[in-house]
Formats: C-alpha cells, structure tokens, sequence
C-alpha cells in the first residue's frame, strides 16, 4: 500500500513533468492514497475521526467541514500550512499533529526535487481534503 502511494506519486509527478498537469481526478485519487497512509488512525476513513481519536487532546476536527468552519470557503494555503507544519502557526499552540513537511522530508531522497516532492504530496492532500467538504 505504502509502495504503491510512493508509486503513483512518482508516476504523477512523471505525468505531471511529460505531459502536462495529471486530471484532477488523479490528483484527488493520489491524494485520496496518501491520506489513507498517513492521516486515517486520527482522522478515520471519511475525516470524522479515527480509531486513536478518542486519546487526542484536543480531538482531531471533522475534515468534511473545513470549510463549513470558515463560512464555507476551503482555506487551501492554510490547510497546506497547517499539514506541512515546519512553520509553526502560533494562534494553534501545541500540535497533536504530526509534522508532515518534515516527515515526507525524512522519507523522500534528498536533493534538488526533495521540497518539490514533498510540496506536491502535500497539495495532493488538500486537494483530496478539498474533495471531501459537505455543508
Ligand atoms: C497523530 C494523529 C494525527 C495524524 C496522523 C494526522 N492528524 Fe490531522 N489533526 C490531528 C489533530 C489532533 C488535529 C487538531 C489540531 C491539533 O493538532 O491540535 C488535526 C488537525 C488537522 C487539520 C486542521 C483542520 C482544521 O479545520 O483546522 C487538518 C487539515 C489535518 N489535521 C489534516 C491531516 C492530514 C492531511 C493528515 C495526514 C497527512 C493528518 N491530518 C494526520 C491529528 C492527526
């Protein structure tokens, strides 16, 4: 499963650098594979919580309502910034959350591409979780 989110990032950044932008179908099925790797045991299958939810303090928000939470508009830059995490947003006080940006990082091949690698995972995820908001 890991191998083969790993997998189709690449081949989505391949697509992606060959022929232009991949659908936004594929991007939100790619970004769909990452979340189920990384984001389901707090966030749970559907983004209303996972199996480990319960012993978070603070519990993890309903991802389907991002935007219901702001007046109906998705925040693309700061759910972006908020995932990545590397830039501390201090009106959010301490972090439950794991630090994506620094984690995608850590397991991506470091060189020239790294931050573009880890960018693009992380655009896919709001791009999914863009997807999944309901009223
Ligand atoms: C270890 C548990 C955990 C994991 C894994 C996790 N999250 Fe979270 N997430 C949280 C918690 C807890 C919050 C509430 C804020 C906090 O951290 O204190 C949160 C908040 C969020 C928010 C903010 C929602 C809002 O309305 O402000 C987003 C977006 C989000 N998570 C996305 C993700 C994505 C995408 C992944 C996977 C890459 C992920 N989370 C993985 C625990 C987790």
């Amino acid at each position: 499963m890991y191998a083969r989110t790993i997998f189709s990032a690449a081949v989505l950044f391949a697509l992606g650098c060959a022929t232009g932008e991949p659908s936004s179908e594929q991007r939100i099925a790619t970004g769909r594979e990452l979340y189920e790797n990384y984001c389901i045991a707090c966030h749970g299958a559907d983004g209303t919580g996972g199996v480990i939810s319960p012993y978070l303090a603070p519990r993890p928000p309903d991802l389907r309502r991002i935007a219901a939470r702001r007046g109906g508009v998705f925040p693309d830059a700061a759910v972006e910034a908020w995932i990545d995490g590397r830039d501390p947003i201090p009106s959010h006080g301490t972090r439950e959350m794991p630090v994506w940006g620094a984690s995608f990082r850590e397991e991506t091949e470091l060189d020239q591409l790294t931050e573009t690698r880890v960018r693009s995972r992380i655009l896919l995820l709001v791009e999914y979780l863009r997807s999944i908001q309901i009223q």
